[in-house]
């Protein structure tokens, strides 16, 4: 593999799905690049399809409904032209047939879930499931597969390793559910780790311990995270860069420090803005007015009008493009495009 070149670059995704209200559009039109060891945070509220986006990348989105748009589907009774592209080591998993995906998915590339509960199948002991995955991604079997595990669970910090092995899921809290998770999920060294609001379910002291795992771990492990959350203090803690997701668009993205010294869009703002430690004593949480749009029925223009406090005239009807910024920051806003009041 090519140290040079980014091992994931996800290049005009669209992720769409039919549903009874119309087709949603998930995810539409946003690229990104993840480099080894580096970790991107997909931010955003609820709804901005940073799960839709996690699912495409290893290719899970629920079919039929969903699905990833590529060049020569037909949108509108138009072929696309500028399809989606997820290049893996510079190669398209979107080309693969389902047969050779299945290398890259759980083995190169593994994913971490909000509620470790769902991803464990109830009926096995923790320590069967992760020596399954050591046994098909090692070829270790018996005594030697059961010895990985053990090591697997002392890196991921589970206390009495060796009779934890031989519990069930439900046997355990659910911070030690995640932490056997991550033990499965980098069993197999991948070279991305992506991580879906992976301690949202967790109370307070054990999502520290958990992010703090995944720092220790990375750095030693040297993959590349995508880490999805909603948590502005997720992404402080563990993020290099960071892209503002709303209404399937990525509208701010830059490095952590960037973006958390001198946001710019409006939305990004607004997520600040509502943050706890920002308000005076006894005030009200401040959030930003209104709820996200439905997939199905975007507003015109810019997505954020609607709720945008700086909103002027060309943001109802045009929308705006994601540019570069003086210190490269990229911003999706109106206030930046240059475009001026009386288009
Ligand atoms: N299986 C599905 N069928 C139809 N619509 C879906 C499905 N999954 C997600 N969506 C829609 O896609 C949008 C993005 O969802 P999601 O990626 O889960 O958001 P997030 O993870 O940011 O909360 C939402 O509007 C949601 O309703
Ligand atoms: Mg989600």
């Amino acid at each position: 593999m090519n140290p040079t070149v980014p091992v994931l670059q996800v290049k005009h995704l669209r992720t769409y799905y039919r549903t009874r209200n119309g087709l949603s559009r998930a995810v539409d039109d946003i690229s990104f690049d993840l480099r080894r060891g580096q970790t991107l945070a997909l931010l955003g509220e609820s709804g901005c399809g940073k799960s839709a986006t996690a699912l495409s990348v290893i290719r899970l989105v629920p079919k039929p409904a969903g699905w990833v748009v590529r060049s020569g589907d037909v949108l509108d009774g138009v072929p696309v032209t500028q399809g989606s592209e997820i290049l893996f080591d510079n190669k398209d998993l979107l080309a693969l047939p389902e047969a050779q995906m299945r290398p890259y998915r759980g083995s190169k590339i593994t994913m971490i879930f909000q509620e470790p509960l769902t991803s464990l199948n109830p009926v096995y002991t923790v320590g069967d499931q992760l020596m399954e995955v050591v046994q098909l991604h090692q070829g270790l079997r018996g005594q030697a597969a059961r010895q990985v595990a053990l090591e697997m669970f002392k890196k991921v910090g589970i206390p009495s390793p060796e009779a934890r092995l031989d519990e069930y899921p439900h046997q355990l809290s659910g911070g030690m559910r995640q932490r056997v998770m991550i033990a499965i999920a980098l069993a197999c060294k991948p070279d991305v780790l992506i991580a879906d609001e992976p301690t949202t379910a967790l109370d307070v002291t054990i999502q520290a311990q958990i992010l703090d795992l995944l720092k220790d771990l990375q750095r030693e492990f040297g993959m590349a995270v995508l880490l999805i959350t909603h948590d502005l203090g997720v992404v402080a803690q563990m993020a290099d860069e960071v892209a503002v997701m709303y209404a399937g668009k990525v509208v701010e993205r830059g490095s952590v420090q960037q973006v958390f010294n001198h946001s710019r869009h409006p939305y990004t703002q607004g997520l600040f803005a509502s943050l706890p430690g920002r308000q005076a004593r006894g005030q009200k949480l401040c959030t930003i007015e209104g709820t996200v749009p439905e997939s199905t029925n975007f507003p015109t223009g810019c997505r954020f009008n609607t709720r945008c406090p700086h909103r002027f005239a060309p943001c109802a009807g045009l929308e705006p493009l994601l540019l570069p910024q003086a210190d490269g920051v990229q911003v999706a806003c109106h206030l930046y495009t240059g475009v001026n009041a009386h288009v």
